[in-house]
């Protein structure tokens, strides 16, 4: 365990010192940068994958919880790199940081409303000064409750997922990105969970409780392990189940 970690464990258990550190902590660390050192790998190895099974990516990037925009940068320039110029990008974002916890995402407190807000003007400055071209991308901002509707799929042209980040924290977020994503999820889609060992390795809480939810509710989909990923992420592609 990083000794950040081991700091933020014992702060977490006086909650308001805990969450007036963590502002402090992101306000004087004001880089653009990933609160995740694997997750640009992890995408990267996403749409590897999906070319080297397809021969091409017809499916487009879709990518939930942005903060300052640099995993969705980074997605932007793997497939510039990869010379995947057909894939389409997403990005889902209240831009005002997470929603208050509720439910079991009240857990340990890790968690807490206004943790990680970067208004949108900030994270469009941050992608166009590092060459995103913002005609191009489908940025859709809002808390996920309310701005993943059924209205939503008629005002962009969202094709199936290749490559999917979900990077919400919440176990709630979680299901409501999932849910809303139902009809772009297909066998062959890459699904990335940032989250996924943020309570250590329980299926109780977090985004493992909301995955395994999802297939159950979905049984003819079985999910292949992919890789880990720093600090606490987990990948899977979806498959037929046979
Ligand atoms: C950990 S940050 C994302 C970090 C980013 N992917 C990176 O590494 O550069 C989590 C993000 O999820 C967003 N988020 C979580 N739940 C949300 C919800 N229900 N509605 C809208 N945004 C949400 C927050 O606003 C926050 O920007």
């Amino acid at each position: 365990m990083s000794f950040k970690s081991r700091v933020e464990d014992i702060l977490r258990h006086c909650p308001p010192l805990f969450r007036f550190t963590s502002r402090l902590y992101h306000r004087l660390h004001g880089s653009f940068r990933t609160l995740s050192p694997g997750a640009p790998g992890a995408i990267r190895k996403g749409f590897e994958l999906v070319r080297a099974r397809d021969g091409a990516v017809h499916g487009d990037y879709y990518e939930f919880g942005l903060f300052r925009g640099y995993t969705f940068l980074q997605a932007w320039n793997h497939c510039r790199e990869l010379g995947l110029d057909e894939v389409n990008f997403h990005g889902f974002d209240s831009f005002e940081g997470l929603p208050p916890a509720e439910g079991i995402d009240q857990a340990d407190g890790r968690f807490f409303e206004g943790q990680f807000a970067c208004s949108r003007e900030e994270v469009e400055r941050n992608l166009a000064g590092n060459g995103v071209d913002l005609d191009k991308i489908n940025l859709v901002q809002g808390y996920y409750e309310d701005s993943l509707t059924e209205t939503l799929r008629t005002q962009h042209a969202f094709k199936p997922a290749a490559v999917v980040l979900l990077d919400c924290d919440y176990y709630s977020s979680t299901v409501t990105a999932l849910k809303w994503l139902e009809p772009y999820i297909q066998p062959g889609t890459v699904l990335l969970f940032d989250d996924w060992f943020s309570y250590g390795d329980s299926d109780e809480l977090g985004q493992q409780k909301a995955f395994q939810e999802y297939l159950e509710r979905h049984p003819q989909y079985r999910a292949e392990d992919l890789w880990e990923f720093e600090n606490h992420g987990k990948g899977f592609v979806l498959h037929a189940a046979s």
